[in-house]
């Protein structure tokens, strides 16, 4: 098989985020602490994994940044938008998902890190009121400002390359229409303030058009309709989304993969969560809270296919709630009851009581997921890179593919892309040839 030709990484990768939370904060600061060796970067797979290679009598198994040319951590410059004019430092000690000590010791660095102002509409996020945002006549003005703060960054920073992961807010529910249908169709509805256009769909705009790679760490469509596909292919922009799948989503993708293998059977899964972080507060209004119930709910009906095993999965109930509980701020509780049955039918339960913290989970998804979309983009990979499923509750896929969920799956399929893309061989698991 032969390998991709893949750019090197020279220079330095500028990482642009819409939204400077609990999240955006969690990944710069805990980049620049692993960056000074005040901690280790647990939870990502481009520092930490390794990949197998050949036979399994071979002994192959490099770290997977020695196997593809990543960039390096040295060689990040961070930025990115917030309605609120916090610097970085002061965003992350209002967060207060890392200890203050911590902050304090990279203190210089954070404070240097200050927010461009918004595209920002309250229509589309109720809970949240900032100034610091853009004014602009259209949506299309605002995301040529967008534009010209990127290529400013770009600049000033002295980047090679940019890639942009949204960690804005939820967005309020929104069904794709045909606004969204193609270019032409996304252009004009700019032009005319379409109100089916949200901010996070400005900034995809903006980042696709200028071809940065774009993810998508919410649950609202941004980037996932069809107009921005065709203008990720034709900019020949690597895209990817949505909904970083951290917490409870990722529990159920990693135990029904688990009860399906076995063929066990499922009549109901309950999960409740109390969070009391600003995303929290967001999702406490129903039509964010839609948004995200559209995306945790149909993990499970992929998994578990109810079509194929009737017997085992027709018609399980299954419910998601997310409370509003400031007192735990970041620092979410997330409780699930799952009633399955086996042999005969008989009724058995699991219960589960995940004491998480979020942005802890969700910071090592944005890191991967900006050093493997510039590695897609320098090896001219374009479109929707569902190989990075993985990393997401709604994986992204073409209106002809069914998302896969399972997260083991998706861990093969990302392994194999990078085995395909370096032209070695796929490893199927068949394994005879250690028996002949
Ligand atoms: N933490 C997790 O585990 C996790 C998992 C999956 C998805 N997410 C999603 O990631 C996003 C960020 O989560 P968080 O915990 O950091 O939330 P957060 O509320 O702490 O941060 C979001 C930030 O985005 C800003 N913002 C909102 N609209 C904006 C706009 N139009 N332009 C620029 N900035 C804007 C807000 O002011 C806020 O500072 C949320 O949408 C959340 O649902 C988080």
């Amino acid at each position: 098989m032969s390998a991709l030709n893949i750019e090197e990484p020279k220079g330095r990768l500028g990482i642009l985020l819409p939204g400077l939370g609990a999240v955006a904060t969690t990944f710069i600061a805990g980049t620049i602490a692993v960056r000074k060796g005040l901690g280790k970067p647990i939870g990502s797979l481009t520092q930490m994994g390794t990949i197998r290679l050949g036979k399994r009598t071979e002994q192959r198994i490099p770290a997977i940044k020695d196997f593809v040319p990543l960039a390096d951590l040295n060689d990040l410059v961070f930025g990115g938008w917030d309605i609120f004019e916090d610097n970085v430092y002061e965003a992350a000690l209002n967060a207060g998902v890392l200890k203050e000590p911590l902050l304090n010791s990279i203190k210089d660095e954070l404070e240097t890190i200050r927010p461009m102002r918004a595209v920002f509409d309250r229509n589309y996020v109720k809970r949240l009121d900032g100034r610091f945002i853009k004014e602009g006549r259209t949506k299309m003005d605002l995301a040529e400002q967008l534009k010209e703060d990127i290529r400013r960054f770009k600049k000033e920073n002295q980047c090679d390359r940019l890639v942009m992961i949204w960690c804005g807010s939820t967005e309020v529910y929104l069904k794709p229409q045909p606004v969204h249908k193609n270019i032409e169709s996304f252009e004009a509805g700019l032009k005319e303030n379409h109100e089916a256009i949200a901010p996070s769909m400005i900034y995809a705009y903006a980042a696709i058009s200028e071809g940065i790679p774009y993810a998508n760490g919410a649950p609202n469509l941004s980037a996932d309709i069809p107009a921005l596909l065709e203008l990720a292919k034709q900019t020949n922009t690597p895209i990817v989304g949505k909904d970083f799948k951290t917490g409870q989503t990722l529990m159920k993708t990693i135990l029904a993969p688990g009860l399906k293998a076995r063929m066990l059977g499922l009549s109901g899964w309950f999960s409740t969560n109390i969070l009391g972080n600003r995303d929290g507060e967001v999702l406490d209004d129903p039509e964010s809270f839609k948004t995200k119930e559209e995306s945790k709910l149909s993990v499970l009906e992929y998994i578990l296919q109810p079509g194929l095993y009737p017997d085992l999965y027709k018609d399980f109930y299954h419910k998601v709630r997310i409370n509003y509980y400031p007192p735990r701020g970041d620092n979410k509780e997330g409780w699930d009851n799952l009633d399955i049955f086996g042999w005969l039918g008989y009724p058995m339960q699991i219960k589960i009581d995940f004491l998480c913290r979020d942005s802890i989970l969700a910071a090592p998804i944005v890191l991967d997921l900006c050093l493997f979309l510039d590695l897609a983009s320098r090896a001219n990979m374009k479109g929707i890179q569902e190989w990075l499923s993985f990393y997401f509750k709604s994986p992204q896929v073409p209106p002809e593919l069914y998302p896969e969920h399972d997260l083991f799956i998706q861990l093969m399929k990302l392994k194999n892309t990078l085995r395909w893309m370096r032209g070695e061989e796929l490893i199927t698991h068949l394994g005879q040839e250690y028996y002949d």
